[in-house]
């Protein structure tokens, strides 16, 4: 079936800018990408537009995912999910520098194109390189009978409805949801146990509920976000493994739509090289989940503080490290970096209101990047 929309029919429902209602309606998004593909006999998820079946999805020995921008960044997220929970390497690559240098295509791997729009012309052009070369290819798409849709051999639709915002925010959170049932189906018809489906099955359920939860702290992000943000010279992001796409799309946020500059590293980089930009004026965002990690980042937390760095922790605790923290609801450690996003989200909105920016339409921006 196709939905057609055309933005101009939408109104901000009462919010005052679209990006704000977008991110609102997370929990319903999110939800939405979810419903009816969790299984609770057999602790999977049924992804019937794969069109693909077990013998098949078990095949593949490697997965590359393609994306452009934050399409990219949730693409990174996918792939720390397939590595962890199906234990297939994956990785992410923009599809801009993919589909220019002569990539090797392989039939023992598996590629995943992501797009909101489905219109992306780098992404699009990259999907018929693979194709032209015999590869395999998935689309994870909002927009439904779009090019990118219609040019895949299968996929995954969002089903988030429009997004209108030029900064996207609940297709990102989607298209991690999507990916992670991807995860559980490609890791569940391999080696993924039982009760570490149900795990996650359980954790996907929660999400909606803890995505609410999360943006009920909104006045205090805002508060955040002009103490921070406002002044700033620039803005670090770290965070490690499952933390660092994380950073990479608060920072993409914040710069889009408030043009304060945002630099995103992982926080293992920083002493070589970027921690000499630390100092009082350059405060850093610290994304730092209870995982095995937590340790080595509170380290590096200390690290800028003695650098005179001011410090922003994102995570599931508070830490005498950081000057300030946002305390995130805490779900399975795999799908944390969903949860992990909601607060960045709504920093860069705050900053880009507070600086009086176009937040919706920013400068030099298109929703859809539909040329070279
Ligand atoms: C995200 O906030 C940006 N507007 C941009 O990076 C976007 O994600 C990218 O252009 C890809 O768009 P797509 O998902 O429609 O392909």
């Amino acid at each position: 079936f196709t939905v057609d929309w055309d933005t101009g029919h939408y109104d901000t429902g009462g919010y005052e800018h679209y990006l704000l209602k977008e991110i609102s309606e997370q929990p319903d998004t999110v939800g939405r990408t979810l419903r009816g593909r969790i299984d609770d006999r057999f602790h999977i998820a049924h992804l019937g537009g794969l069109n693909m079946d077990a013998r098949e999805s078990r095949s593949f020995r490697r997965v590359k995912i393609i994306g452009c921008g934050s399409a990219y960044y949730s693409g990174q997220i996918g792939a720390q999910l397939i590595e962890e929970l199906a234990r297939i390497p994956a990785d992410a690559e923009p599809a801009s520098e993919f589909r220019y240098r002569s990539p090797v295509v392989e039939a023992d791997t598996l590629y995943i194109a992501i797009s909101q729009s489905g219109e992306t012309y780098d992404t699009l052009a990259a999907v018929q390189e693979l194709k032209r070369k015999g590869g395999r290819v998935l689309g994870i798409v909002n927009t439904v009978g779009s090019a990118i849709a219609r040019e895949c051999d299968g996929g995954v639709y969002l089903h988030a409805g429009p997004e209108v915002s030029v900064a996207s925010t609940k297709a990102f959170t989607s298209t991690s949801a999507a990916f992670a049932l991807l995860a559980l189906h490609l890791g569940r018809v391999r080696d993924l146990s039982p009760a570490d489906g149900r795990r996650i099955c359980d954790g996907l359920r929660r999400l909606p509920e803890q995505i609410k939860e999360m943006l009920t702290q909104e006045e205090h992000i805002r508060e955040l976000a002009m103490r921070y943000a406002k002044d700033a010279a620039g803005m670090m992001f770290v965070g490690r493994v499952r933390g660092y796409p994380v950073a990479r799309e608060g920072a993409q946020k914040l710069k889009e739509i408030s043009y304060v500059h945002a630099e995103a590293y992982p926080a293992s980089e920083l002493k070589h090289g970027p921690l000499a930009l630390i100092g009082p004026e350059m405060p850093t965002v610290a994304i730092v989940p209870d995982d095995e990690l937590l340790d080595k980042n509170l380290t590096t937390l200390g690290e800028i503080r003695a650098r005179s760095g001011r410090i922003l922790m994102v995570g599931h605790r508070t830490a005498d490290q950081a000057d300030d923290c946002i305390v995130v609801p805490k779900n399975e450690t795999e799908l944390d970096p969903i949860l992990l996003t909601i607060p960045l989200q709504l920093f860069a909105y705050h900053a880009a209101v507070a600086l009086g920016r176009d937040v919706d339409k920013p400068r030099n921006l298109a929703k859809s990047v539909t040329v070279e």
